[in-house]
């Protein structure tokens, strides 16, 4: 038996009231006497007290009239749901809020009526069957289980609460089981519902395109239903399902506020409703607009789990409770917390058009530039050479690698790399000898033309065959092949949705199916090669969610490889998502999605903050550049570990830092937009370090380009030199200009509060070496480190 007046007990029960409790938050709920969930609390932990019934009496809504035109639950019966702050609602007993849940019984009625019946603590925790989920590890009693019954129906609603105490976070989901004799359809099941009693928030959600995920949108709650949601089968570049939901006044690192996602890959719903009651709704759950489930007599049904956080310490407290929460309960490979490793790809390199000796030739660049992994991505197999054809025949284009595709990892792996190599397992064209062999693997609608994207259509992963099928063929490419990582594509979203091993009655249950074929493809995959580093991907950040990591340790986040769209980028993943989770590589340059030119150091101090690679072709850089990568990698190996696994600040517009767990190394970034000259201030502000101890803070010092000055190097030539003539380009080869070196000495409240003032900017004015040269699109990278000595030590050695 547990003792919940011991204060460490994360769920404490007091006859039918439970106090969620998490380090910081506390969750509480109360079975009313009429048998509802009443959802009491969500926020700031708060204490029980010595009279836990008097503060249950007190958190409870208060009622002693009927209220205008609403319903009342029953007669004599003063509960009016439109207006209590539930847990789970329904349609049809006065609730007129979105729904929890809406079950369509025999007789064709879509009221349900959800009363209390029991509840447990859960040592072994449960988790829906067939989904990703969180991992609970050797928790024991963190999982609250409470079973409701349908008054009428034998059907019973089973939710589940799990603590994760020390990152903050509370998850939940929900199991419909339907014991009765009779067919019911689901029609909508979410997965949370958070009634707040307030009407002031505003939810801030991410989305965006192709080469444009998370961008951050702010949208202040005023009345009515506000919608994050999609119904592409995936979870979408359009809706990432992380949003949060704060009060309007949170900002980056004060005020209360809601983080919220969910563990599922497929079409998702977030909604929050302000009511006529000036209370808000927070739903999430799979979408109901693609989405209905035949729950057969004696069948249950198990929604994605979902996840939140409160935090009164801004986006910023909202950002940490996500990422501990991602890298401990989320990723589960044997990668979770290893150092990534520094990776080539080939594909914007040479896009599709590959081969052995090509490959080997960047290969062998990338393994002397101080690289570890070499990715050979799109174009390896039958008959690849452009998007129309191929996918689905995962045999080796011989013509292109005649010695196999182990033939080349051998080659890479004597060159000291790992071999990676790249699939989209879920696609077929019809340009392929699988298609040709089985049209019916693929998704689509007898009778009805595909519509396609990228020109090839889905496979069936609702059929258990096509699971098997493509089990089998990745095993194939992933077995005895030399493989050390893959890449895992999706790149279209769902169209003519349709599954032709499910009746009418069931068609809209194939995109649930489709996710649920995915996952126990991935599970087998992932558990038969734990050695293999999984990368997810979907043209980019196209599925970037909880479920994919739940098995990928690491996400493709962008096709937009160029560093200023990154910055935005990767700070809008940086809300929900930990930086060990999101890959970013360095390009060429003009960049290929935008055609900007960005210096190649700014290029690498963008992507170095998160899991960083190359994708660009090394063959064709000059010496310079190639010295510069060089110096690159193994500043990257020497300070990955905070990098990748540090505690990311968004400290300002334009400056991160990122902080080692125990505070002793640091590494921030600055850059710039656009230059406006006669504008030379520059602070470097950190956060997150230890006020009490001294740090040593410094740059590499850069070396510019004579020809960065155009022609105002006539300037300080006693010669008049042309612009871009040969002499200008010779001088420039030999005569590099010294940048600014910043170096500091000061304790860590010095960084964190008042910050060290920047050599001046360069502003049209004159240039030197103590002059920062911070034109269009630069950047610095500031290294912070721990002297051995905090303020207390030094004073007392003076
Ligand atoms: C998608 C990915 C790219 C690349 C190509 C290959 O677009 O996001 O990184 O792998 O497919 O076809």
């Amino acid at each position: 038996m547990r003792d919940d007046t011991v204060r460490d007990v994360m769920i404490k029960v007091f006859e039918k009231s439970f106090f969620l409790c998490t380090a910081d938050t506390s969750y509480v709920l109360n079975i009313t006497d009429e048998g509802w969930p009443e959802h009491l609390y969500y926020g700031k932990r708060i204490d029980e007290g010595t009279d836990p019934k008097e503060t249950v009496r007190a958190l409870s809504g208060k009622v002693s009239h009927p209220k205008g035109t609403t319903i009342n639950y029953k007669k004599d019966s003063l509960t009016m749901l439109e207006d209590t702050m539930l847990e789970i609602s329904s349609m049809g007993k006065g609730d007129l809020r979105t729904p929890f849940i809406v079950l369509e019984y025999a007789d064709g009625s879509v009221t349900s009526d959800f009363l209390f019946e029991s509840y447990s603590l859960n040592d072994e925790a449960v988790f829906p069957k067939g989904l990703a989920h969180s991992v609970y590890g050797d928790r024991k009693g963190e999982q609250l289980e409470i079973v409701f019954k349908e008054k009428e129906k034998d059907v019973w609603l089973k939710l589940f609460y799990t603590v994760y105490e020390e990152c903050n976070v509370i998850t939940r989901w929900c199991r419909v089981e339907n014991r009765s004799e009779e067919v019911v359809n689901i029609k909508r099941i979410m997965s949370t519902q958070l009634d707040l009693d307030r009407n002031d928030y505003k939810m801030i959600t991410f989305g965006g395109n192709w080469a444009r995920e998370m961008e951050k949108h702010e949208t202040v709650l005023t009345h009515g239903l506000f919608e994050n949601s999609t119904y592409s089968g995936i979870s979408s570049n359009r809706c990432n399902p992380f949003v949060m939901l704060t009060n309007v006044s949170t900002g980056e690192t004060s005020g209360e506020g809601y983080g919220l996602n969910l563990i599922y890959s497929g079409n998702h719903y977030e909604a929050a409703e302000v009511s006529g009651f000036y209370k808000t709704r927070f739903v999430s759950g799979i979408n109901p607009i693609d989405f209905a489930w035949k729950l057969e007599a004696k069948d249950s049904f198990d929604a994605p789990e979902a996840v939140m956080t409160f935090s009164d310490k801004g986006y910023r407290g909202i950002s940490f409770n996500m990422h501990d929460f991602v890298r401990e309960h989320i990723v589960r490979s044997k990668f979770k917390s290893s150092p990534r490793p520094l990776l080539i790809n080939s594909w914007e390199a040479a896009y599709f058009n590959i081969n052995e000796s090509k490959l080997l030739a960047l290969a062998g660049k990338a393994a002397d530039a101080g690289m570890e992994l070499f990715v050979m991505d799109d174009g390896w197999f039958k008959g690849r050479n452009d998007d129309t054809s191929s996918l689905g025949d995962w045999t080796v284009e011989l013509k292109k690698l005649p010695n196999g595709i182990s033939g080349l990892a051998e080659k890479i792996h004597k060159l000291g790399l790992q071999f990676g190599i790249w699939v989209e397992p879920e696609m077929v064209n019809e340009d392929s000898d699988l298609y040709r062999a089985h049209p019916e693997y693929a998704m689509s609608i007898p009778g009805r033309e595909n519509s396609l994207g990228r020109n090839q259509m889905l496979l069936d992963l609702t059929n258990p065959e096509v699971v098997e099928y493509v089990k089998d063929s990745m095993r194939a490419v992933f077995k005895d092949n030399g493989v050390d990582y893959v890449k895992w594509d999706m790149n279209r979203m769902f169209s003519d949705v349709y599954s032709k091993v499910l009746p009418a009655d069931r068609q809209r249950e194939t995109a649930h199916r489709y996710v649920l074929g995915l996952y126990d493809i991935m599970e087998t995959l992932t558990s038969e090669f734990p050695d293999i580093l999984f990368e997810g991907c979907a043209s980019g950040g196209n599925r970037f969610d909880l479920g994919i990591l739940n098995y990928m340790p690491q996400i493709w986040a962008s096709d937009d490889t160029d560093a200023i769209m990154r910055t935005h980028i990767q700070e809008g993943y940086s809300y929900g998502y930990p930086m060990s989770t999101v890959t970013a590589h360095v390009s060429a340059c003009p960049n290929h999605q935008t055609l900007r030119n960005t210096p190649l150091d700014t290029r690498f101090n963008i992507a170095a903050f998160g899991l960083l690679g190359y994708e660009l072709n090394l063959c064709e850089l000059g010496k310079e550049e190639l010295d510069a990568i060089r110096v690159q990698t193994s500043l990257y190996k020497a300070w990955r570990d905070v990098l990748q696994y540090g505690d990311f600040y968004r400290v300002s517009k334009y400056e991160w830092v990122t902080v080692s767990k125990d505070k002793r190394r640091a590494v921030a970034v600055t850059w710039n937009e656009l230059m406006t000259p006669n504008d030379q201030y520059g602070v470097l502000r950190t956060a997150g370090l230890d006020d009490e101890l001294i740090y040593h803070v410094f740059n590499i010092r850069l070396r510019h380009d004579l020809r960065e000055f155009g022609d105002l190097v006539n300037q300080v030539s006693p010669i008049h030199i042309k612009k871009g003539s040969v002499l200008h380009n010779l001088l420039a080869k030999f005569v590099k200009l010294d940048g600014e070196l910043e170096d500091y000495t000061v304790t860590g409240s010095v960084l964190n509060n008042a910050g060290v003032k920047l050599k001046q900017a360069y502003g049209g004015t004159g240039f030197n070496a103590e002059t920062r040269l911070f034109q269009d699109f630069a950047s610095r990278m500031y290294f912070i480190e721990a002297k051995d000595m905090t303020v207390e030590m030094a004073l007392n050695v003076r």
